[in-house]
Formats: structure tokens, sequence, C-alpha cells
């Protein structure tokens, strides 16, 4: 068949593979294509339509000129290969194939200034290039996925009525898709969406710690919670994990205890540290997978130091889940504030409320609070200034220093709530110790410093040196 197939997908591995089952369900002709390497990747293409009803009228390829050819002129071709050089192979073996007008989409994880660069060089030969961050895992993928959108604003019109049909529709019908601006706008929105993701599962991680310590635990409150304003789809994976049983134990008390990632989390700390905004929850839930993965030395120091652990008042399950809902609200807050720091560096247009609503639903982070951050966002350029924020900052700091001086007192890390704690300790104290570091910094590098009583003149210098010794 020649030119006559409206999309083509490259890569059939889970995610690529859902995808092309929700398209075709949505009445696209596709054309597969998945590349061949002799005694490890073979006929995968013509496997997936074979294995999957959806596909039976898709057509698979291992030759890549071939399925090019496939496509209908004005060709739409999705990329689903793992982020870095495996896009950039596939990149350089397409571009030689295609002809101006063609697009290609990118729906891999890809770092948003790879994707700003591939948009840059691929504009230059006039093929179009969309970054698409995709959520959802597989079953997004297949059953509807929330979609973060960045290219060029014409070609994101071009396909946006296809886009629409495969995503996730939230409880107001509203597809799940969010166009963020040119060039890396959509994997830049993706990154921070996984920096919320890694702070949401390590809060939940170390309310799991505190159930563990307990006599009887209750494993049970994760799906209580459930049926309250807390809902998540991450706090429902939680609850299920407890319905998992081995012998009398939990089935995740036999998964070995190391964190692996695959680079999101990595990145949504650093652009929050090149963009200047505590992003201490995301970070603190990333040094919590560094930790984890020091296996040996923390088998080794739990033997050798031992620790001098004091009886505390062991908070109860409504504590617990207060200072969880301000942990939340706190995670929630930074991720939307990294946005706001991001539009402001790239000029990206967005409103944070399109970023809140392209996560109500088919992504990883839905949860009953994103629709609320949606509403405050229509009306609040911040969350930080709204009476809902202050409510759960009046109501719930006491139960999360509860938790802390639980923590303290038993020993027991609990990072992203203590980053909680940091974050909300330095944002509410109106005179910080900055005016001790700049004083270091100019004692010792002449860095300069600007005096309260002088604002408009900055770059002074202290007396420092005429007056005191080295
Ligand atoms: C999603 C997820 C997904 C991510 C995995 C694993 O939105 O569907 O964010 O894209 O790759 O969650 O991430 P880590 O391996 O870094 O934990």
């Amino acid at each position: 068949m020649k030119n006559q197939l409206e999309w083509g997908i490259i890569g059939l591995g889970v995610m690529g593979t859902a995808l092309a089952r929700n398209l075709a369900r949505n009445g696209v002709s596709l054309a597969l294509y998945n590349q061949f390497v002799k005694g490890k990747e073979e006929r995968i293409a013509a496997r997936r339509c074979q294995e999957h009803t959806e596909l039976s009228n898709s057509l698979a390829f291992e030759n890549i000129k071939e399925f090019v050819t496939a496509l209908r002129p004005k060709r739409k071709i999705i990329v689903m290969v793992p982020a870095g050089a495996a896009v950039d192979a596939v990149l350089t073996d397409l571009v030689k194939l295609l002809s101006p007008g063609d697009m290609i989409i990118d729906g891999g994880n890809s770092h948003f200034e790879n994707t700003q660069s591939r948009y840059r060089d691929l504009k230059k030969q006039g093929i179009s290039f969309l970054g698409i961050g995709v959520s959802g895992g597989e079953t997004g993928a297949l059953k509807g996925p929330a979609m973060m959108v960045g290219g060029n604003p014409s070609d994101f019109e071009s396909v946006r009525a296809i886009l629409e049909k495969i995503v996730a529709k939230n409880k107001n019908s509203t597809p799940c898709l969010g166009y963020f601006g040119t060039g890396g706008a959509g994997h830049f929105v993706k990154t921070i969406h996984n920096g919320i993701e890694y702070g949401e599962m390590q809060l939940l991680a170390e309310v799991y710690a505190w159930m563990r310590q307990q006599d009887a635990s209750p494993w049970h409150l994760f799906a209580e919670w459930q049926h309250t304003d807390s809902q998540s789809y991450l706090l429902g994976v939680s609850a299920d994990l407890m319905n998992y049983k081995s012998k009398n134990d939990l089935l995740i008390e036999a998964i070995e205890d190391v964190t692996q990632h695959k680079g999101t989390g990595v990145w949504s700390a650093i652009s929050a540290a090149e963009l200047g905004f505590p992003a201490t929850i995301m970070t603190a839930a990333l040094q919590a997978r560094f930790s984890s993965a020091q296996k040996a030395i923390r088998e080794k120091m739990a033997k050798t130091l031992s620790k001098s652990i004091q009886q505390s008042k062991v908070p109860d399950a409504d504590t617990i889940k207060k200072a969880y809902d301000l942990a939340r609200w706190v995670n929630h807050l930074q991720g939307f504030s990294i946005l706001e720091y991001a539009k402001k560096q790239y000029e990206w247009t967005f409103s944070l409320a399109t970023a809140a609503r392209s996560w109500t639903a088919g992504c990883i982070i839905q949860s009953e609070l994103m629709y609320q951050c949606e509403e405050l966002l229509e009306k609040y350029p911040n969350l930080l200034e709204t009476k809902a924020f202050s409510k759960q900052f009046n109501v719930n700091l006491k139960a999360l220093s509860k938790l802390l001086q639980w923590g303290m007192s038993t020993q027991v890390p609990l990072p992203a709530f203590s980053a909680t704690w940091q974050y909300l300790m330095g944002i509410t104290e109106a005179r910080s110790t900055g005016n001790f570091i700049q004083a270091q910094r100019d004692y010792f590098g002449a860095h300069g410093l600007t005096w309260t009583q002088d604002e408009s003149h900055r770059g002074a210098h202290g007396p420092w040196h005429k007056s005191s010794k080295q």
C-alpha cells in the first residue's frame, strides 16, 4: 500500500504498542515500524499486528524506507523509542526520507533541551516537530493518556482533533491535552509532572514508614483515605499494593529496597535549581532514591552505628493524614511554581491552569487535588497566596510538626515531610539568614552586598579587612 496510511509509529515497545492500539481503535490507519536486530528484535511490528486485534489492519515494516513510502503525504510519524541517543538515531535515518511538510512527533520522555534543538534543526529542513510528553504508563497510553504538547502552534492544530480523541477525558469531559509553547515546552511540563510524581510517591512511602512502625500496622488507611479529599491515582496504587500478601506479610516486604529511576526526576530537580526555585520536595524524593541505592553502606552502618531511640508519642492516623495533605499541597505548589519560573525564563505563555487541567486524568499524578489546583489557578497566579493554602497551613502544620518530632525521636528518616517543613519555615521567615551568607561572601571574595538602608546601591562592600584580621 503506497501513500495511503494516515499515521506511522516507530518503536513498538510497551508504550508504542499501546499508543498504536489506541490510535487504531479511534479509526486512524497505521504503518508500524520497529527496527530489525538479528536475534533480538525480529518481526516485532508484524507480531504486534497479530497479537492485537485493533492492529489487524495496520501494516508492519522492518524497512524504514518502505514504512515512509506507505504514509500519506504530510506524513505524521510518532517516535516511541527511549530518550537520548535512540531518538537521534531514528531522526537521522528518518529525515533523509521525509519531505517538507511532514511531521515527526517525539512521544518519549526526552529532555526538553534536546527537543528544543531537534525542533530548531528540523525546522530548517521544513520538517515539523512536536515534542509530546505522554503520561499514564501502558494503561494510559492504551485507554487514554494525558498529553503535554510543545512545538509550532499550527502543527499542533493540525493533529489536535486526533489527539483529543485518544487522550483521557476528565470528569468534566475535557480532554487531558495541553499545548504549552514552542520547542521543548511540552517535554518540560512532562518533566515537572514527573518531579511532582516523585514527591507524591515519596510522601506515600514515608506514610508507609510510619505504618510499619506501628504494632498493628494500619495498612488499610490508604484505602480509607482514597474515599476522602486525599484521593489520587498514586494513593489508589498504594492502597492496592497492600492487598497483595505473601504468607503473613505484605508482598512488598519481599522487594529489594533499592529504588531505580530513568532520569526525569534528576532533570526536574536540575531544572528547578537552574531556575532558582527551592523545589525541596521533589529534590528530597530524588535524594531518597539515591540513599536507597547505597544499600551496602546502609547495611554496614546500621550494624556499626547504634541509634538511641527515644520514647515518643506516636501520632495518630488523623495527624498523619493532615501532615500528608499539607505536604501534598506544598508538593503541587512547588511544581506549579517551577512552571511559572520556566514560563518567564523561556517566554512560554501557557496558563498554569492548562497544566493542572491536562493532569486531571490519564496521568500518574491525577487526583482530586489537581481539580482544586485547576480551579484555583484559573483565578490566582500563585497557589501560595490562596485561602485554601492558608487553611492547609493553619490547620495542618501542627500535625506535620508532630510527625517530624516522632520521626526524630524514633529515628525514622522522613525526607519529603522534612523538606516540606523546611520550605514552609523558609517562606514564612520575614528575615532570613541570607544577610549572614552575603557577609561571608563579601568577606572572603568581595562579592558585594546591599545595605538595607541603601537598597539602591547594590554591590557595596563591608569594612571587614580594615577592622578585623583574617
Ligand atoms: C508517566 C511516568 C513515566 C515514568 C515512569 C518511571 O507519566 O507515565 O512518569 O513517564 O517514566 O514513572 O519513571 P522513573 O523510572 O524515573 O521512576
